[in-house]
């Protein structure tokens, strides 16, 4: 039987229980369609730090690169170990060394959900840079503690980091509606952004089909919610890309319903699959995080593990559970009865 191997990393807060559910539900799939996943759970998270002083093991992205694919809950618990260390020891390095440069974040309104917007008509797919720009984590301080401190935090943009980028986010809406809108903030931003914008306009001479229109950031805010209908495809920097996709968990009426796949393009290393959301401290401990999120990006790894029937059994095990009012609301149903729900729609 066709066998996958799939690294799990539960990773802090509710992460154990997103991931506990997601993979029950995605082993039903693979029963149904006839494929096994076989999970390897690595315990890599914030207790895993306290206990060792490192995040994961020195080898441990040697240990994931013989993985098929990596399913993760989230990383960070802000009250025992800074966000600084535990995102730059775990998740961040995986994307990076891995060369998950594009991050695909979808966007859509489940039946029966009502999100905040009167606008109810949106599909917006967010393409995010995901190794480079802001997340450099290239700069440092002097003078530290002193009235003379100065902090530099350098963003770094490679003609071959744009590129690519922009290509895939230009091949996504090819193969969709044919529209891509390019995020910057060139107006202020004089060197990083004014190259990408130029860097868009030369590919988009090979993308004759793709009818391309750059925004600034701070107004592709604003359309995001006041005019989403008119969005396709959205392609933005590390950064910028963050923060767009918070805003699309809104619009899609909360976090718990966003789903995010950390994709290297070229294969030549697994990718990622992982909620846009956190830990979610502030509920960690209740049993009421919803898990369609992370249920939604198992779909995604399942299609790009090529199982497409069985991503598509997951989309419509999901669809007939928000549909039937069950997880439309945070808060409203408990994880393990919206688990149940949607292991008895698969
Ligand atoms: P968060 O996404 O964890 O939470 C933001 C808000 O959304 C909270 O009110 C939370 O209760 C709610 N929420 C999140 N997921 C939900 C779900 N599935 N169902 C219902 N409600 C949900 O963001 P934060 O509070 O800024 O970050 C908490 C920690 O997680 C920090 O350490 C942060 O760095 C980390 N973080 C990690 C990832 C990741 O691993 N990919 C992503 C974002 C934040
Ligand atoms: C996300 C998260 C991460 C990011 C953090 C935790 C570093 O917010 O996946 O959206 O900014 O990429
Ligand atoms: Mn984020």
């Amino acid at each position: 039987m066709k066998t996958y191997k799939i690294a799990l990393i539960p990773g802090d807060g509710i992460g154990r229980d997103m991931i506990a559910a997601a993979w029950s539900v995605l082993q039903k799939a693979a029963d149904k369609r006839g494929f096994r996943l076989d999970g390897t759970e690595f315990p890599w998270s914030c207790a895993f730090y306290k206990e060792t002083g490192a995040m994961m093991p020195a080898d441990g992205i040697a240990t994931l690169r013989g993985f098929d694919a990596i399913l993760l809950g989230a990383v960070g618990w802000p009250a025992e170990v800074p966000d600084a260390v535990s995102l730059h020891g775990l998740l961040l390095p995986i994307r990076k060394d891995f060369v998950q440069y594009a991050n695909i974040r979808p966007h859509r309104l489940l039946p029966g959900v009502q999100g905040p917007l009167r606008a109810a008509a949106f599909d917006i797919l967010c393409i995010r840079e995901n190794t480079e720009g802001e997340y450099s984590g290239a700069g440092g301080r002097i003078h530290q503690g002193t009235s003379d401190e100065v902090a530099v935090e350098t963003s770094i943009f490679t003609r071959k980091g744009v590129e690519r980028i922009l290509r895939f986010a230009f091949e996504q809406a090819r193969a969709r509606r044919g529209k891509l809108a390019s995020v910057t903030k060139s107006n202020a931003q004089k060197y990083s952004m004014v190259f990408w914008d130029e860097i868009t306009r030369q590919l988009a001479q090979d993308y004759p089909d793709v009818e391309v229109t750059s925004y600034h950031i701070d107004a592709m805010a604003a359309r995001m919610v006041m005019a989403p209908e008119t969005l396709d495809v959205v392609v933005a920097s590390n950064l910028f890309g963050d923060i767009l996709t918070d805003l699309g968990a809104a619009i899609q009426g909360g976090l718990g319903f966003a789903a995010s796949a950390n994709i290297n393009p070229e294969r030549s290393a697994p990718s990622m699959f992982e909620p846009v959301h956190g830990s979610a401290p502030d509920i960690a401990h209740l049993g009421i995080a919803n898990p369609i999120a992370t249920v939604w990006s198992g779909a995604m790894m399942l299609e790009h593990l090529g199982e497409q029937a069985a991503a598509n059994a997951v989309m419509a095990a999901i669809e007939a559970t928000t549909a039937s009012g069950i997880g439309t609301l945070p808060g409203k149903d408990r994880t393990d009865a919206i688990t149940a729900a949607l292991l008895a729609a698969i």
